[in-house]
């Protein structure tokens, strides 16, 4: 049945020119398969490999191409389509119109619709592992990603030029995965304010070396997205980190422990939903010295200090009702210490994650968290990416 109308699972798929365009067909048909109305949009690019026809009679719908098509007459269709998409996902993009998009540039229909749609957006690039590793091509993906678009990186193997290496598009099943996790985020953090911290401290030994860990950001940069997506006004206090934090979230740009701990308290007291995200160093040099240290002694010796405990200090400083919530790194899957850590900090949750467990946790690209409750509750998300878990735990939180 031909229906359009705002609902949160209709899909705008934007197809490029690409030798993968042939699998946005089974990639409609997943969507569809997973309850979506799909609508396409290809680039004049992408018709010298695929046709109008063949993804009208797929969806059922309606394919614009040229940017002046209007297939409900006095209707724009290009705003119309961008007002009543839940998720516009393109797939797969080609460079050209990757770096179209991070221009702003909107000279054909899907950018025309890109450039008026305000909502989630999923990029699957697919294209010559050495343009997908050029510089321009990097910098607009992350000019993307810093906006709030979520990046579906392809996959390693043969392209069909007959190179190897990192441009085949991301399989279906993958993609329409992470579209499936983006359209299903509620609104339930819609008018809430969320601060987090991330990522790992540097505590400097002189000036030139530090202490630090192997915290990447990832989960924080994901629930920075999560929250987002979730309708949150979002702040981030950051230690440095290269995972791409949303230009729609604030972003305090810190150090050190004390500096994180000063930016996140003048915060706090607006905050309803405080994560602690951040792998804090716990101690850090007791006098790190001036300049350099030379290599004169035989051996040296660090006077290490403790750090200030950020999520505890927020637990007390943090408004009334508002939720403080931690994320222990733990080196196996028992609860036990986590709930110990819960109490000393005075938090409403903390959410384990199994350091030891192969593929998750630091630096990897999935987690598995169990969120222990104050309240003595426990649920377990599973294994799943990030973004999954990001947006699971903060369902839970939010509701
Ligand atoms: N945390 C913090 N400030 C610190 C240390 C930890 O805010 N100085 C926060 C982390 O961001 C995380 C939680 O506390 O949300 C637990 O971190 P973790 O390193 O597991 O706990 P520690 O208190 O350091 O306990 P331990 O090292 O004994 O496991």
């Amino acid at each position: 049945m031909l229906w359009w109308g705002p609902a949160v699972d209709n899909v705008v798929l934007g197809v490029c020119g690409s030798v993968a365009a042939y699998r946005a067909a089974d990639l409609a048909r997943e969507l569809m398969r997973r309850g979506c109305t799909v609508r396409v949009c290809l680039t004049e690019s992408a018709e010298k490999f695929v046709t109008r026809a063949l993804f009208e009679a797929l969806t059922g719908q309606p394919c614009l191409i040229g940017a002046f098509e209007e297939p409900e007459s006095g209707r724009m269709a290009h705003i119309d389509w961008a007002r009543q998409a839940g998720l516009l996902l393109i797939a797969p993009a080609t460079a050209n119109t990757i770096a179209r998009l991070a221009a702003g540039v909107a000279d054909d229909m899907l950018t025309t619709i890109a450039s008026a749609y305000t909502g989630r957006m999923l990029i699957a690039p697919a294209m010559n592992p050495s343009m997908y590793a050029s510089p321009a091509l990097r910098e607009a993906l992350a000019t993307l990603a810093s906006r709030g678009a979520e990046i579906v990186e392809p996959a390693e193997g043969d392209v069909a030029c007959g190179e190897q290496g990192q441009g085949k598009l991301a399989s279906v099943e993958r993609i329409a995965g992470v579209a499936s996790v983006v359209l299903s985020a509620s609104h339930a953090l819609s008018g809430k304010k969320v601060l987090i911290t991330s990522g790992p401290t540097r505590e400097p030994i002189d000036s030139v070396r530090f202490v630090s860990n192997r915290s990447s950001g990832k989960m924080g940069s994901a629930l920075a997205r999560a929250a987002l997506m979730m309708g949150a006004d979002v702040t981030v206090v950051s230690g440095p980190s290269s995972a791409p934090l949303p230009i729609g979230a604030t972003i305090v740009r810190v150090e050190t422990a004390e500096e994180m701990l000063k930016g996140a308290l003048a915060r706090v007291k607006d905050a309803d939903l405080v994560i602690g995200a951040a792998a804090v160093a716990d101690y850090r040099p007791a006098s790190p010295e001036k300049g350099k240290i030379r290599r004169e002694a035989g051996r040296i010796e660090l006077e290490m200090v403790a750090n200030p405990d950020i999520i505890a200090a927020l637990a007390s400083a943090a408004k009334k009702g508002a939720r403080v919530v931690g994320f222990a790194a733990e080196p196996g899957p028992d609860g036990e210490a986590a709930r110990v850590k819960l109490a000393r900090k005075g938090l409403f949750a903390i959410a384990v994650n199994d350091v030891s467990a192969p593929g998750i946790g630091f630096d990897a690209d999935e987690n598995e968290l169990t969120l222990v409750r104050a309240d003595g509750g426990e649920e377990r998300s599973g294994r799943r990416s990030k973004l999954a878990c990001a947006l699971w735990l903060l369902e839970w939180l939010g509701g």
